[in-house]
């Protein structure tokens, strides 16, 4: 955005040189203002106004190719970034084209576009470019997302699946193809003019993933290795074994991203290798079993635990949940997903759906008859169960009593339905519920799980929250909830995890309080960075050499890009203090700092 014009269309040109000698851009603006001596209230407000317009608009705008302009780099600044990259290529379109008239063919490839642009923007990508009637998205720029990777193939897969039902001029279902790479890229400088400026992107990742798009059958998404290490198990894949691709050095490993796996939790699905012996958390585990002894005795109870990102809130109630197993009690697990925030009820049909055992392929018939099934197990009513058929989506075929009921009646019967399940099971045995990652739940599951803990405080239930920090959960006032927040590891217990990790392999007394000093105390970057250090040590021969210059072996693991840098782009303008702070050191002084911040901008 021109700053100067802008100023200048609300009859404010005055101000531009004190504007543009301060760098000023809209995001900035607000905080500002007084200090570039916007005295009058009068101007003040015409700007506020005027810049909320602005943030409205980009709003609107379409990704391609506004979003290249309000991306994060306001100059000419290269940015190295992970990312990952996706072609998708529309099958058979030179042979459609010759068939079919220019103006229909012009109505076909843009369905797709706007069949692929919107589904990769619901999963948090962006779209860099058209290119005839393939599409080129990036995950990861211009806002990194913690899940890039798992972002980008559920996108593919949404694609493969929606591209076949598209309604269009072309006489028979539309097919794709789809390739997918991650690795590290330098996003630069402005590409061509005009409309078709594009941000360049340098390095292997794009060539790699057009050529995985190039061996991809039709209907299919064909990811790279480096993408399906970020993964886990959370997408069944099948092998395609080494590829020689051109342009790309030596043979390549491609996986085919088949679906989704049916794993009932993410922290599951991402440590289907085996899971780090516990370290620590004795007393966490302690309180844990004093609420628990309470819960069966009948008073019900709840434990909200928080802690950051990788601090282990998953790990703790993973280990809870294994000394409690011999123990008889009934297990209600619900799984929030950051890709389902606004889905309602999402984490509770997951749940009914496990627990039922419904299988994607099963007929409507034989998805009603393992409902049932459940339900007749806690004698659920017949109105209760055509309500629970309806959350599932599953059509009355008049087997269930059809309900006249307006939505909002709906919805608060299928609330009381919920908790009258949760009374009756605890009844017979006690419940333990676990509601994993409620910051991402979605706003009818926080007011049914609102109402549960009030609810159980009269029952054999014990409920475990656990959330990030960003989310505060509005129950905390009542006498039978207790927060819990977990903090980091003390560094005796890096230490130790770092012992369970490495096992009998050698590290280097160095390296290894490298790694103390850099995770600090996140049980994640701990494990993330000392796998990191193994690998690169089985990679490389002369290991013992390149540990002695522990630089290239500290490099930031792949498996960390994505959150690290979701979190800087999350700053916005302090992102680039944050850049200057790491490029002087973990520790600074506030001179220092302010130093460096004129010398970049001096220098860009
Ligand atoms: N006390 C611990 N001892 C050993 N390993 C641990 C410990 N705490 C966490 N870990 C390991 O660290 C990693 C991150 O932990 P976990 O997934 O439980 O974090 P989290 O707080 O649930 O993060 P998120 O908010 O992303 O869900 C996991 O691989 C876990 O096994
Ligand atoms: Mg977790």
């Amino acid at each position: 955005m021109d700053v100067g014009e802008w100023l200048r269309s609300l009859g404010l040109g005055e101000y531009e040189p004190a504007f543009r000698d301060n760098r000023v851009d809209g995001e900035i603006l607000p905080n500002l203002m007084k200090e570039l001596g916007v005295a009058s209230v009068g101007h003040r407000r015409k700007l506020l106004s005027a810049i909320a317009k602005l943030s409205e608009r980009s709003a609107e705008a379409p990704a391609v190719p506004e979003a290249h302009r309000a991306g994060p780099l306001a100059h000419d600044a290269a940015e190295r970034r992970q990312l990952t990259v996706m072609f998708c290529d529309l099958v058979g379109s030179t042979a459609m084209s010759a068939r079919l008239d220019p103006e229909d063919m012009r109505g076909i490839i843009a369905a797709h576009h706007k069949c692929c642009a919107s589904l990769i923007e619901r999963n948090g990508g962006f779209v860099a470019k058209y290119m005839g009637d393939g599409v080129l998205a990036y995950f990861g720029y211009p806002q990194a997302h913690e899940h890039d990777a798992e972002r980008a193939v559920g996108a593919g897969l949404a694609i493969v699946e929606a591209a076949p039902k598209l309604e269009t001029s072309a006489g028979a279902p539309l097919h794709v193809r789809i390739g997918i790479a991650t690795g590290i890229v330098v996003v630069g400088d402005l590409l061509g003019s005009g409309e078709a400026q594009e941000r360049g992107v340098v390095g292997d990742t794009p060539n790699l993933a057009a050529r995985l798009q190039g061996i991809a059958e039709s209907d299919s998404v064909v990811i790279a290795d480096g993408t399906r290490k970020l993964l886990g198990d959370l997408f069944e894949l099948s092998d395609l074994g080494p590829q020689n691709l051109k342009g790309v050095a030596g043979p390549t490993r491609a996986y085919a991203a088949l679906r989704e796996s049916s794993q009932e939790s993410r922290f599951d699905a991402l440590h289907a290798g085996g899971l780090t012996a516990l370290v620590g958390r004795e007393e966490e585990i302690e309180l844990l079993l004093r609420r628990w002894a309470k819960a069966r005795a009948g008073e019900g109870a709840v434990v909200l635990l928080s802690g950051e990102a990788g601090v282990g809130k998953s790990r703790l109630t993973a280990a809870f949940l294994e000394r409690l197993s011999g123990q008889p009690h009934t297990r209600l697990r619900y799984f929030c997903s950051p890709q389902q925030t606004d889905s309602a009820l999402h984490p509770i049909i997951g749940h009914i759906e496990r627990a039922a055992g419904l299988a994607r392929d099963d007929t409507l018939q034989t998805k009603l008859d393992k409902l049932d099934a459940l339900l007749q197990k806690t004698s659920t009513s017949g109105e209760d169960s055509a309500l629970f058929a309806e959350m599932l989506s599953l059509p009355n075929v008049g087997r269930h009593p059809l309900l006249e009921l307006a939505p909002r009646q709906r919805r608060q019967r299928t609330m009381d339905a919920l908790i009258n399940q949760v009374e009756v099971l605890s009844s017979s045995v006690p419940v333990l519920m676990v509601f994993e990652d409620a910051h991402w739940a979605d706003p009818t599951s926080l007011e049914l799980f609102g109402r549960l803990v009030s609810n159980i405080a009269r029952h054999r239930v014990l409920l475990i929250v656990t959330f990030r920090p960003e989310f505060e959960p509005p129950w905390i006032e009542q006498a039978h909830v207790t927060a819990l927040a977990l903090n980091r590891l003390a560094p005796c217990e890096v230490d130790i995890m770092i012992d369970h990790i490495v096992g009998n392999n050698p590290l280097l007394a160095t390296v290894r309080q490298d790694i103390i000093e850099r995770t600090d105390g996140i049980p994640l970057f701990v494990e993330e960075m000392t796998k990191a250090v193994l690998e690169a040590v089985s990679e490389d021969e002369a290991w013992r050499t390149a540990a002695l210059v522990p630089s290239p072996t500290m490099a930031v693991p792949a498996s960390l890009h994505a959150s690290l840098m979701a979190r800087l782009d999350r700053l916005g303008p302090a992102k680039e203090l944050a850049q200057i702070g790491a490029a002087i050191g973990r520790e600074f002084s506030h001179e220092l700092l302010v130093a460096g911040v004129i010398e970049s901008v001096v220098f860009f």
